[in-house]
Formats: C-alpha cells, sequence, structure tokens
C-alpha cells in the first residue's frame, strides 16, 4: 500500500494505492476525488468516476465532478434558515452551498496522512468562516479518505460550529463502471433499497411527500438495468431516493456494469441518496480525457440527509451545534 502526492499549480493531489490494483485520486481542491482505478474482470485497470485529466480543469467545470459539497449539498426551497438568508443560487432557491467560489471549489488543508497496516488515507479540512454563502456559525469541516485492503474506499465528514448551523455534505462523484467512460451508463444494473423517493416541485424542491416506488420506473428496489429505466424518464434521474435503513450490514446501493465485471456498493449513515444521472447534461468539454460530456455518461450517487429537511419534518436533522458535532460516513466497495 502506498501514498504518493503530485503537485500541481493549484492543488496537490494524493494517490492512495492498495495491493489490489485499486488507486484513488484525491485533490486538496475542493476535497474532490478525481479518479478511482478499478480492474475489469480481466484485470484490465481504469477510472470508474467521471473527472479531468489536469488539475486547471477543476477549477474551470463547475459542476462539482468529485468534489465535496457543503455545508449543505442538496436544495433549500426559499434559501434560508433560522432568519438567515443564504445563497440564491438557483432562482430563489440554494443548492450545492451556494455562489462559487464555494466550498467546492476552495483549497482545503492537509491535516494528516494515515498509513497503518491495512489502510491508507488522507484527512483535509476547510474551516469555513461564519457568514459564508449566508450561514452562520464557524464550521470546521474535516474530510477523511481511507482506502483499504478490501477494496473499500470511505469518506467520513467530521463537522464542528461556534453557533447553530446546517450541516449535511456529500461527495458529488459521477460514476461510470464501464471504466474511462468508455460507455453510458445504461448498460449498468442498479440496486437502491428505497421504498420512497421524495416528490420535488418544478424547481426539483422536495415538497415534503413521499411518494411509493412502487410501479413507477424509480422502483430499483431489485436490480434493474439502468437504460430501461432512463427509457422511462424522459428527464431522467435527479432525485431524493429515501433509503428504507440508515447504516445496515446490507449495502443500501448496488451497481455493476456486466460488460466489465466492475461491482460498487455503497453504505451510507444518511438517510438518502440523490440520484442523478446527466440527462440533458451536454457539454464541449472530455471527461477522463476520452470523451466529450453527454447525457448518461455519469451516475452522481449523492449520499446525504433528505434535501430540504429543516422545512420538512420528518426528513431528518441537518442542524448542527457546539454541543454536537456530526460526523457523515460513506463507504464504496469495489469488486
Ligand atoms: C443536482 C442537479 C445538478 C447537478 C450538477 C445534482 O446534485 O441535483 O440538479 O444539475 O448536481 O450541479
Amino acid at each position: 500500500m502506498d501514498i504518493t502526492k503530485q503537485i500541481h499549480n493549484h492543488s496537490t493531489w494524493f494517490t492512495l494505492t492498495n495491493d489490489h490494483d485499486v488507486s484513488i485520486i484525491i485533490s486538496d481542491f475542493g476535497a474532490t476525488v478525481i479518479a478511482i482505478n478499478t480492474p475489469d474482470k480481466d484485470g484490465n485497470v481504469a477510472n470508474i468516476t467521471l473527472g479531468f485529466m489536469h488539475s486547471h480543469y477543476y477549477a474551470q467545470h463547475h459542476d462539482y465532478f468529485g468534489a465535496t459539497v457543503a455545508r449543505v449539498a442538496g436544495r433549500l426551497g426559499g434559501a434560508s434558515w433560522n432568519g438567515h438568508q443564504l445563497d440564491q443560487n438557483s432562482g430563489t432557491n440554494h443548492i450545492h452551498g451556494g455562489d462559487h467560489p464555494s466550498i467546492s471549489y476552495s483549497h482545503w488543508n492537509l491535516i494528516k496522512l494515515i498509513k497503518t497496516d491495512g489502510q491508507i488515507g488522507a484527512v483535509l479540512q476547510y474551516i469555513s468562516p461564519a457568514g459564508q454563502n449566508g450561514y452562520p456559525g464557524r464550521l470546521s469541516i474535516s474530510a477523511m479518505f481511507v482506502l483499504d485492503q478490501n477494496n473499500k474506499f470511505t469518506i467520513t465528514y467530521f463537522g464542528n460550529t461556534s453557533a447553530p448551523t446546517l450541516f449535511n455534505p456529500t461527495t458529488h462523484i459521477y460514476f461510470n463502471l464501464s471504466g474511462n467512460a468508455q460507455r453510458l451508463i445504461n448498460d449498468s444494473d442498479l440496486q437502491v433499497n428505497a421504498d420512497e423517493i421524495a416528490e420535488t416541485d418544478a424547481a426539483n424542491v422536495p415538497t415534503g411527500t413521499l411518494l411509493s416506488v412502487a410501479e413507477t420506473p424509480f422502483d430499483f428496489r431489485q436490480k434493474t438495468n439502468l437504460g430501461d429505466a432512463l427509457s422511462k424518464l424522459p428527464n431522467g434521474l435527479d432525485t431524493p431516493f429515501k433509503l428504507n435503513t440508515q447504516t445496515d450490514s446490507k449495502p443500501q446501493l448496488r451497481l455493476q456494469d456486466p460488460l466489465s465485471g466492475r461491482k460498487l456498493a455503497m453504505h451510507t449513515n444518511s438517510n438518502s441518496l440523490i440520484l442523478f444521472s446527466t440527462t440533458g447534461f451536454e457539454g464541449d468539454f472530455l471527461v477522463d480525457g476520452t470523451r466529450t460530456m453527454t447525457s448518461q455518461l455519469g451516475l452522481a450517487i449523492e449520499p446525504q440527509m433528505l434535501p430540504d429537511a429543516p422545512n420538512h419534518p420528518g426528513f431528518g436533522n441537518i442542524v448542527i451545534t457546539p454541543d454536537s458535532p456530526m460526523i457523515y460516513q460513506n463507504s464504496y466497495t469495489f469488486n
């Protein structure tokens, strides 16, 4: 197992490599997952996330490729909380922590590198001053990235605040298990342990109603081909799935690409996953150095508490106070 460091103009990239051909690149710009390289069934190693080959592209492309998104990742209706006006950067609503440059496009500090018998990792920290993006409280966020010898990659966010504020971060990784974005995500099979999704309005803000997935294209309780499901969803997926369980021994999501044989299993201690299929996301730029951005090129899997939680009873608590630091933990196992 090994950690190497590559210094670029505006960021440092840390590569975590285990003894099973899995390597993960983390950048201190936005605490971003730049790449996750895993072998296919024949041992060919390729990147299973969408990203860029050069560090300067990360500052240019504002669609959160692999980035840590904070303080609050999902949408907040009306962009306000407890009398505080937050950035209105999605119509009159708030998304992805607010206006640029936001936490996702800021430099984080390396606190330590981790090297133990079975684990390697890095801890990055960002101190968000009181008032940033409209949020009260000085919020310290630590992001711990750890890869182990069982091909499990765990991201843990620790929050500490000087005053009550909101904290609901995510990692905005776009997955494509074909490797180096060779094929669309339509070939992949998806399984999500969610009986319900959050209904959203025209601005994609939750209404507060939870809808059953039964007999809808959002029913992924059994393994389902993504291409089949997306053919019934003209706008694709940009949908909060309410998970049946928070922390469980069973994965809450499984994604697999039968052609390459690559599989991903996910666990989270949050109560939802926002799934975004990049439908309609066309761009004249290359991802992974190989392919022009297009619909269905990636599936963003965003673990977090249900979006707009402060405005809907039952959606969960995302208020952090000085007396109650918060920990969010998400793990991704590859095989
Ligand atoms: C949001 C989408 C948005 C995308 C890129 C997702 O988390 O739900 O609406 O287009 O991120 O910013």
